[in-house]
Parts: C-alpha cells; sequence; structure tokens
C-alpha cells in the first residue's frame, strides 16, 4: 500500500511516496533555510511563498519514476497523508490545499496527520535501499525533540500515546537556536550550534541543571538560555570571546541540554518499565552529542535510520497516515480542519 505524504509545516516543502508505512520509495525536501538566514529566522510569509513555489516541482520529483507508468489514483497511490498542524497556518494550508485538490482529482482519500504523530513515526521508516530489519515494538519510550515541541511519550500504539513528560517552556530545539543566536551564529542555529561544538571542552562552563531537585519527567530550558546569556555577558561580551573559547561555550551549552534531556529519559524509564524500546526523534535527534551521552550512560535508543527522517520530512507523514488507517480504518479519512495549533489526541 502506497501513500504520497505532504509536509509544509514549518520551512521545508516535502513530498513523499512510502510503501507500507516503512519503505520509503521516493522522498524531495525543499528547504527555504538558505532564504531565512537572511532574516536571522523563520519568517512566516517568506516560508510560504517559496513554499508555493516549490510544492509542484517537489511533488513532481516525488512522484518521478512513478510506481507504475500510470497516471493519477492508478499510479499506484492508495491515499494522500498531509499534515494538518501545528504548524505556521500560511504554511501548513499550502499542503493542505494541495493534498485537497491532488485527493480530489485522483479520487483518493485524504488523510490530515498531526506533526508530531509523523515525527513518532519515523523510526520506522526504512531507506529504499535497505532490506526490513526488526520492527519497533509496543509499548515504547519517545522522547520527541524539535524546535517546536519537547515531549516525553508513552507509546501502547500508533493511536494510544501517553504524554508523560513536557517542556514548561522553551523547546529544545529552540534552546539551540536562540543558544546559537546569543553566540553570533547564522540560522539554522541547532546545526551550527553542534558543529561549533565539536571538539570544544564541555567543562568550561558549568550550567545550572534545570528541575533536578523536583521528581518529574518535565524538561525546562529558559533557564539555560538566560545562564547562557550571563556566561557570555561576563567574559565580556560576545565581541570579547576567542574562537576558542566561543567553541567552548557552545559545547558547554550544548552537553547542558543533552544532560537534561537524558537524566529526563532516564527520569520516566525509573517509572515504565513495561517499555520495550526508547525512540528519539524530531530534528534534536540529529544531535551527536544527545547519541553518544546515551551510549555513554547505556541507554539503548533506537533512532530514525537517516537524518533526514529526523527532521521535518513527508516520508514520516505517509508513515503515520499508514499507521492510523490500519489502526482506525476508513475513521482514518475523516474531515480534517488545517490548524496552527493542534493537540495530538485532537487528531486521532
Ligand atoms: O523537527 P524539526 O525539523 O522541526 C520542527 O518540527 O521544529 O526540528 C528543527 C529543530 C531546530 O530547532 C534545529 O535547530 C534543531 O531541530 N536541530 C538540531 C540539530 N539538527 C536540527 N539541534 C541540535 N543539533 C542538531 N544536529
Ligand atoms: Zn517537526
Amino acid at each position: 500500500m502506497i501513500i504520497l505524504g505532504i509536509e509544509t509545516s514549518c520551512d521545508e516543502t516535502s513530498a513523499a511516496l512510502v510503501q507500507d508505512g516503512r519503505h520509503v520509495l521516493t522522498q524531495i525536501i525543499a528547504s527555504s533555510a538558505k532564504e531565512l538566514a537572511e532574516y536571522g529566522g523563520v519568517f512566516p510569509e517568506v516560508a510560504a511563498r517559496r513554499q508555493v513555489e516549490c510544492m509542484i516541482p517537489v511533488l513532481e520529483r516525488a512522484l518521478t519514476p512513478s510506481p507504475s507508468p500510470h497516471c493519477g489514483a492508478e499510479r499506484g497511490v492508495f491515499s494522500i497523508a498531509v499534515t494538518r498542524g501545528p504548524g505556521l497556518l500560511t504554511s501548513l494550508l499550502v499542503g493542505t490545499t494541495t493534498a485537497r485538490m491532488l485527493a480530489s482529482a485522483w479520487h483518493v482519500p485524504l488523510i490530515g496527520v498531526h506533526h508530531t504523530l509523523g515525527h513518532l513515526s519515523s523510526t520506522w521508516l526504512l531507506p529504499h535501499e535497505c532490506h526490513a530489519d526488526d520492527m519497533p515494538a509496543f509499548p515504547l519510550l519517545t522522547l520527541s525533540v524539535s524546535g517546536g515541541h519537547t515531549d516525553l511519550w508513552l507509546r501502547e500504539s500508533h493511536t494510544k500515546n501517553t504524554l508523560i513528560g513536557r517542556t514548561r517552556d522553551d523547546a529544545a530545539g529552540e534552546a539551540f537556536d536562540k543558544g546559537a543566536t546569543l553566540l553570533g551564529l547564522p540560522y539554522p542555529g541547532g546545526p551550527v550550534l553542534a558543529r561549533l561544538a565539536e571538539g570544544g571542552n564541555p567543562h568550561f562552563v558549568e550550567f545550572p541543571r534545570p528541575l533536578h531537585n523536583e521528581e518529574t519527567c518535565d524538561f525546562s530550558f529558559s533557564g539555560l538560555k538566560t545562564s547562557l546569556k550571563y556566561a557570555i555577558r561576563d567574559r565580556g561580551g560576545i565581541e570579547a570571546l576567542s574562537e576558542i573559547e566561543k567553541k567552548d561555550i557552545a559545547a558547554s551549552f550544548q552537553e547542558a541540554i543533552c544532560n537534561h534531556l537524558v537524566s529526563g529519559l532516564e527520569q520516566a524509564l525509573e517509572r515504565h518499565h513495561q517499555a520495550l524500546e526508547i525512540h528519539i526523534v524530531g530534528g534534536v535527534s540529529a544531535n551527536k552529542r544527545l547519541r553518544s551521552m546515551c551510549a555513554e550512560r547505556g541507554i539503548k535508543i533506537r533512532l530514525p535510520q537517516k537524518l533526514e527522517y529526523c527532521t521535518d520530512n513527508a516520508a514520516m507523514i505517509a508513515a503515520a497516515g499508514y499507521f492510523l488507517y490500519k489502526e482506525k480504518g476508513d475513521a482514518a479519512f475523516a474531515e480534517f480542519t488545517t490548524e496552527a495549533s493542534v493537540a495530538l489526541d485532537a487528531s486521532m
């Protein structure tokens, strides 16, 4: 069963064909990161304008070569899954409008997918060239860490998810991005900060450990950001810092964020012994230090198999659409609205 996924919730325009919720036949991702770098971050109107330009070429490339030589529904596409929210409304509308028109022209059903459910499904994805390996097993714990959210989910099935921890303020990716801005680094901040941190001294600045007095699976990152601001100010400001000092501060800040995330994961594991697997998904799951820290602390994690499955992509939306259909049947094709802000439970 082949599903066409479409994702346009933030600054990416992506389309993908995924078979049986796992095998990524094709995936195209166009990013407006370069244009947005000129604005120093995501600027909704710029992102949406670029998505309008990219949507059709991205779709055309994702659909070529097509799984069958015919057009429309006969291409072999069973359904179209599209991100319905949360995200930037103007950007989301580019994807949902395109998906609605295509579904109508092809006479195939449409599945509205919550962006987070897409990330939660990304650990199922297999690159086209890979043979099926072991299937993830429920119940499992997923740490979903992106620019928009930082959540811990206990998952009993694709549609039965319990939120057991969440950030009380900034998301982890947002902390990376804001930290990068304070260090004078360009957008997109997270990966640039992570690259700068490579080889730096992670103990150069000892950052506070957020919520360490509480027994909680929640997270908080805004204090770390404020501490970073003071650490830079106390050393005479960004202009006074040497390149080595910037590297060391970046490494320390990254260490503090990863430490906080892994501690939250440890708390969750202590409380939920039934979890058979631990998954980390979302843009920040691309972070190498987060991955190595889990290994150092003996936490075996399952990650998306490619870096492009960590950050926003359409394959994860197609996978989520497939699992929604498998667990809910035709109810997965229910009418949906496009929403800038929507809870995961409200959309399943
Ligand atoms: O999942 P995603 O692509 O989009 C959202 O749904 O938000 O995540 C983007 C976030 C950004 O905040 C970005 O800075 C962060 O993920 N990110 C990283 C890395 N790659 C992406 N943060 C730290 N290290 C990375 N290597
Ligand atoms: Zn995302």
